[in-house]
Order: structure tokens, then sequence, then C-alpha cells
């Protein structure tokens, strides 16, 4: 079910973005991010993970999951896919950025191992302009939870 995503899924990948999130990312610019040297993005027809790698950790830049799709699994194994593929890129830690409020995330993460590791004050704004707290979360990779 979960395969490499290429440049010719960005419209793909838009939509999903732009059925998850407030503030959707452009096709061209989820292209952009999925040519770029030290990202990887992988996709279910139901959603789609990108990750970039660097200098030993990773970092999950977006997950999205289309609403239709939702709790059945695809959350999960994107996370498990993008922490075997971040693993195999040699990375020790797997990084993201989540908001503070966004509970079914929160839930999702702390089910794949994440755990809380700071938090950044205000980093999201939201439609009506209130300032959010986004967490940092990390997981710790190695080859028996990758
Ligand atoms: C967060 C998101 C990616 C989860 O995707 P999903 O495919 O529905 O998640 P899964 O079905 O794999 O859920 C795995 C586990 O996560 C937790 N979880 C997921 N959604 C949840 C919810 N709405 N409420 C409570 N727990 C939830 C549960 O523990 C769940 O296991 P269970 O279904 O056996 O109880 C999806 O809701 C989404 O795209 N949200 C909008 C975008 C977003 O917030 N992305 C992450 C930003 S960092």
């Amino acid at each position: 079910m979960i395969r490499s995503a290429t440049i010719d899924d960005a419209p793909d990948l838009a939509r999903l973005h732009a059925e998850a999130f407030d503030a959707p990312w452009s096709e061209a610019y989820l292209g952009g991010q999925i040519g770029a040297a030290a990202a990887f993005a992988l996709r279910d027809d139901g959603g789609f993970v990108l990750v970039r790698a660097l200098a030993g950790d990773a970092e999950i830049l977006t997950l999205a999951v289309s609403p239709a799709a939702r709790r059945r699994g695809v959350g999960r194994a994107l996370v498990k896919a993008a922490a075997a593929r971040a693993h195999e890129t040699g990375a020790e830690n797997l990084f993201l950025e989540v908001a503070a409020d966004n509970a079914a995330a929160l839930a999702l993460y702390a089910d794949c191992g994440f755990e809380p590791v700071g938090r950044r004050n205000g980093y999201y704004r939201r439609g009506d302009g209130r300032p959010m707290d986004a967490l940092v979360l990390r997981k710790t990779l190695s080859p028996a939870n990758a």
C-alpha cells in the first residue's frame, strides 16, 4: 500500500494536504520538497508523509491522511515506513513539530513511540490569528523500533 512518492504525485499530495490543514502547501512547493536532496516522501492512496534527513537526524515535515481514510491505520503505517526509511539513511533520531492542541496527531505519535523533548511558544498562528504552541517530539531509531 505504501510506496515512494515522485514529483508526479505532487497534485495528489497537494489535494491531501489541503484536506488536512488550514494552511495548505501548494503543488509547486510540495513538488520542490519531493525533489529536494535528502528529502523523501511516502504515500498511500489515503495519505502521505514527507521526511527530511539531515546530519544523522531526520525530521517529519508533514503528515496528512484524508478525512475519509482516517482511523484505519494509514497514519501509523506512514509513520512506521518513514521511521524505517530514516533509519536506513543512518538517522538516529526522528523529530517533528506538532500543534499542542492536535489531539489526534499527539495520540498517533505517542502510539508510534515519540516523546516530547521541547516546546516552541506561539510557533503556529491559527486562522483567527490565535497563537498556538508547538511540541517538539523525538523518536529514537534503532533496528528494533524503526
Ligand atoms: C493525525 C492523522 C495523520 C492520523 O491519521 P490516521 O490515519 O487517522 O491515524 P491511524 O488510524 O493510523 O491511528 C493510529 C492511532 O493514533 C491514534 N489516533 C489517531 N487519530 C485519533 C483521534 N482522532 N483521536 C484519538 N486518537 C487518535 C489512535 O491511538 C490510533 O489507534 P487506534 O485507531 O487503534 O485507536 C490524521 O488525523 C490527519 O491527517 N490529521 C490532520 C493533519 C495532521 O494533524 N497531521 C499531523 C500534523 S504533525
